[in-house]
C-alpha cells in the first residue's frame, strides 16, 4: 500500500509562499501541517494574524493549520476563525522545544503535566468547532512522559496523534528514540503518524518494516534537502530534469520573498535558511554553498547561485 505522506511545519520555512511553490514543482505529499500560530482569544479580530492560513489554500495537499498555547479557551476561539475559513481539521502543537516557548507550558513544556493536557483537550475537544489532532514528542525530558499521556489523548476523540520521537530537551539532536516511539505506539488508540529523520529510501523502508502498523508517516528536513524524496518514496522516478526543476523551484521562491519581504538582509536570510536544507540536493558543492551563504549583497547572492546550478555535478 503507498505510504500517505505529510510535510511537516517547519515555522519560518514552510510557510505559505513556500508551500505553494514547493508543491507545484515537487509531487509526493497527500497532506502539510502548516506551521503554527499562536492560540488567541481576540482571533477572530486580527486578520494579520491569520496571514499565513488565509484564505484557505486550495489546490494541493490538503493543509492542516496548527496552534500553539496552553488556554483552550483560546484553542476554541481560534479554531472557529480556522473553521470559518473553510478549514477541517486543526492540530495542537505539543511539541515546541524551545525554552521560551517551553519554559511557559507551552509545546513540549507541557508534557510532564498530564492533568494540564487533560483538562486543555477535555474543553477544546467538546467545544472545537474543528476536529483535533495533537503533534507531540515522547516526553520533554523523560521519554517516560508519552506513557502518562497515551490514555488521556485515547480518552478524547482526536483525528489522530503525530509523534516526533524525540525529547525536547533534544531539541532536534540526537538519535530519534525508536524503541521509545513503539512503547507509545503500542498503547495509541488513534491513528498514529511517525515523524522523525525520513531522508532516504532505505531509512524509510526499514521504518516501515519496523512499524508495519503505521501507514502515515512525516517528512520536514529531509525533504526540503532532497524535494524528489516524497515521490521517490511512492515509488516514482523524478526523472532527469532535476537540476531545472530545483531551479525553478529556487527563482520563485526567491522572487517570492522579493516581493514580499523588505531589504535584501532578509529575502538573503530566508533564502539561506532554506540552503541550509536544500543544499545537501548538491553534493560536492560545499565551497559554492559557502558563496551563498557568505553573500551580503543580492548580486553576489545571485552570482553564488548561478555558479552552483551551472557547475557540472556527479
Ligand atoms: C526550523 C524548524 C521549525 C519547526 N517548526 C515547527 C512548527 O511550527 N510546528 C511543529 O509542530 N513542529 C515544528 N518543527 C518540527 C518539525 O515539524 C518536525 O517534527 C521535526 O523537524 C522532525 O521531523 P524531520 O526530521 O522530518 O524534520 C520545526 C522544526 C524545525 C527544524
Amino acid at each position: 500500500m503507498q505510504p500517505f505522506l505529510y510535510l511537516a511545519p517547519l515555522h519560518g520555512v514552510t510557510n505559505r509562499l513556500f508551500r505553494r511553490i514547493y508543491f507545484r514543482h515537487f509531487p509526493g505529499f497527500d497532506a502539510a501541517i502548516a506551521p503554527f500560530i499562536l492560540a488567541t482569544r481576540s482571533a477572530g479580530s486580527q486578520a494579520s494574524h491569520f496571514k499565513d492560513l488565509a484564505p484557505r489554500e486550495e489546490p494541493g495537499p490538503r493543509l492542516v493549520p496548527q496552534l500553539l498555547g496552553n488556554e483552550a479557551s483560546a484553542f476554541v476561539a481560534t479554531a472557529a476563525v480556522l473553521a470559518d475559513l473553510g478549514y477541517d481539521e486543526v492540530d495542537w502543537n505539543l511539541g515546541c522545544p524551545f525554552p521560551v516557548v517551553a519554559n511557559k507550558r507551552r509545546g513540549s513544556g507541557l508534557l510532564p503535566f498530564p492533568e494540564l493536557v487533560a483538562s486543555f483537550l477535555d474543553e477544546a475537544c467538546a467545544r472545537s468547532r474543528l476536529p483535533v489532532s495533537v503533534k507531540l514528542r515522547l516526553g520533554r525530558r523523560d521519554p517516560g512522559e508519552i506513557l502518562e499521556l497515551m490514555p488521556i489523548l485515547n480518552a478524547h476523540p482526536l483525528a489522530r496523534v503525530i509523534l516526533h520521537p524525540r525529547l525536547g530537551v533534544q531539541m532536534y539532536r540526537g538519535e530519534v528514540d525508536l524503541e521509545g516511539f513503539a512503547r507509545a505506539a503500542g498503547l495509541c488508540a488513534h491513528e498514529l503518524v511517525y515523524n522523525g529523520d525520513i531522508r532516504d529510501e532505505a531509512g524509510f523502508a526499514r521504518l516501515r518494516a519496523t512499524f508495519p502498523g503505521i501507514r502515515e508517516w512525516m517528512l520536514g528536513r529531509g525533504a526540503i534537502a532532497d524535494p524528489f524524496l516524497p515521490a521517490r518514496l511512492k515509488g516514482s522516478d523524478p526523472g532527469t530534469r532535476r537540476t531545472e526543476a530545483l531551479l525553478a523551484f529556487h527563482d520563485e521562491l526567491y522572487a517570492g520573498y522579493r516581493g514580499i519581504l523588505h531589504g535584501p538582509a532578509h529575502v538573503l536570510d530566508k533564502m539561506k535558511e532554506v540552503w541550509g536544507y536544500l543544499g545537501a540536493s548538491f553534493p560536492n558543492s560545499g565551497h559554492l554553498l559557502g558563496r551563498i551563504s557568505q553573500a551580503r549583497t543580492i548580486e553576489a547572492y545571485e552570482r553564488a547561485v548561478r555558479r552552483l546550478f551551472s557547475a557540472p555535478r556527479g
